[in-house]
């Protein structure tokens, strides 16, 4: 069965092919021949990751899928969410983004957390969704180079590294993304 990935990302792409079962061949939008960046002007992950599929689906009207991921800050009303990868801006780095919410939280006692991804399917004509979350707290400072986004800045709870302090393995076990992939992986495999 082959399913096409919404995404231009070939780390995510390779990650999750590597996860999936063998009969399921995931190949890129880029593969298929679209090559520019799909709009996401959704207000949730929920819409942005349906977006994203539909776009795909109403262009080559095959089985496709897309993932739309952020951290949500208890203390900051669930910011920065949808808007994680520009919340200091349009071409913003990953620092500025820590340095933002640390700012933003200064002397706020309330940490709490969580990362969450969610993917849409579009397989056989039904629409399918799929959630992964992973809840813990920020930190008062940058901890940690590994990783990108707002891993060295977010502690999962009852583990003592960041995202950031910990290997690619150790984060890939219990992430969010790994959560959903699973969630789709165990759906998927009941697809023959
Ligand atoms: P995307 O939807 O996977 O592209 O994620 C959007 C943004 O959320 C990224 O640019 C990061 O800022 C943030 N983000 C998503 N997943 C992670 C993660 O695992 N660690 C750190 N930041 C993440």
């Amino acid at each position: 069965m082959k399913l096409i990935f919404a995404s231009g990302n070939k780390h995510k792409l390779q990650e999750l092919q590597s996860k999936l079962p063998s009969h399921i061949q995931l190949v890129s939008m880029r593969d298929e021949g679209f090559s520019g960046e799909i709009e996401e002007p959704g207000k949730t992950l929920e819409e942005n990751a349906r977006i994203k599929a539909k776009f795909i689906f109403e262009r080559f009207g095959e089985n496709c899928l897309a993932d739309d991921s952020g951290i949500e800050i208890e203390a900051l009303n669930g910011e920065p969410g949808v808007y994680s990868a520009r919340y200091a801006g349009e071409n913003c780095s990953f620092l500025d983004n820590n340095l933002k919410v640390l700012k933003n939280l200064k002397g706020v006692h309330n940490r709490r957390a969580r990362f969450r991804t969610v993917i849409h399917l579009f397989l056989e004509g039904k629409e399918y969704f799929f959630e992964g979350s992973i809840d813990g707290d920020i930190t008062a400072s940058i901890k940690g180079a590994d990783g990108f986004g707002y891993d060295p800045i977010f502690r999962p709870r009852g583990k003592k590294e960041t995202f950031a302090q910990m290997t690619l393995d150790e984060k890939n076990q219990i992430s969010h993304r790994a959560l959903a992939v699973e969630d789709l992986i165990q759906f998927l495999s009941t697809f023959e």
